[in-house]
C-alpha cells in the first residue's frame, strides 16, 4: 500500500486513469484502517491530500448506500473483499430511472462521476465487505437521495476513522 500511495502522491490526473490494473495489495495492508459498525457501513480515511482522498469503507451484510453524487468529483471503486451490488440511476428528483445494475465483484473496479448520474451500493456478500475507494478531489460533501420525500439533500461527508484513529462523532 506504500507504493500505491506514493503513486498517488506523484500522479497527475491522467495517470490516476490508468490505475485500474495496478491494484494489487494484500488485504493485512488495511487492518489498521478496517472499522466496522453494525448500524452503517463505515468510511475510513486512509489518506487525504488536496488532490485526492483514498478510504477504505467497511461494510457489514446488507448495509446500503442512499443514491447519491459525487459533487463534481470522480470515484474508482475497488473490491478488496465480498461483493457490492451497484444501481445508477439518471434523471432528476422525483423522476429518477433505473440505468444499469451491476455487481462488482472481488478484485473488480468501478468508475463513476456526476456525469454518468447518481449511484447506490449494496453489500449483497454473505458476510462483511470491503471496498477502497479513490475520490478525486475529496469529497466534502454531496447530494443523498430521500427516497420517502423524493428529492435531494446535501449533506456533509464523515469519516468514522482518520489515518487509523477514530473519529469523535
Ligand atoms: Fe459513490
Amino acid at each position: 500500500m506504500e507504493e500505491l500511495i506514493e503513486f498517488l502522491d506523484q500522479s497527475n490526473k491522467e495517470e490516476y486513469r490508468a490505475l485500474g490494473k495496478k491494484i494489487n495489495i494484500p488485504i493485512s495492508d488495511f487492518e489498521p484502517y478496517i472499522h466496522y459498525e453494525s448500524e452503517v457501513y463505515t468510511r475510513n480515511c486512509i489518506k487525504r491530500t488536496e488532490a485526492y482522498e483514498l478510504l477504505l469503507l467497511c461494510w457489514d451484510e446488507g448495509q446500503i448506500t442512499p443514491i447519491h453524487c459525487h459533487n463534481n468529483q470522480e470515484c474508482w471503486v475497488h473490491v478488496l473483499k465480498g461483493n457490492l451490488h451497484e444501481i445508477r440511476y439518471r434523471g432528476d428528483a422525483p423522476n429518477l430511472k433505473i440505468e444499469q445494475e451491476l455487481d462488482l465483484l472481488k478484485e473488480g473496479m468501478s468508475y463513476m462521476n456526476d456525469d454518468m448520474g447518481y449511484h447506490s451500493l449494496e453489500n449483497i456478500a454473505k458476510g462483511k465487505a470491503i471496498t477502497l475507494h479513490l475520490y478525486m478531489n475529496p469529497i466534502d460533501e454531496c447530494n443523498i437521495y430521500d427516497e420517502a420525500n423524493q428529492k435531494f439533500e446535501l449533506i456533509e461527508m464523515t469519516y468514522h476513522t482518520f489515518e487509523g484513529e477514530l473519529v469523535e462523532a
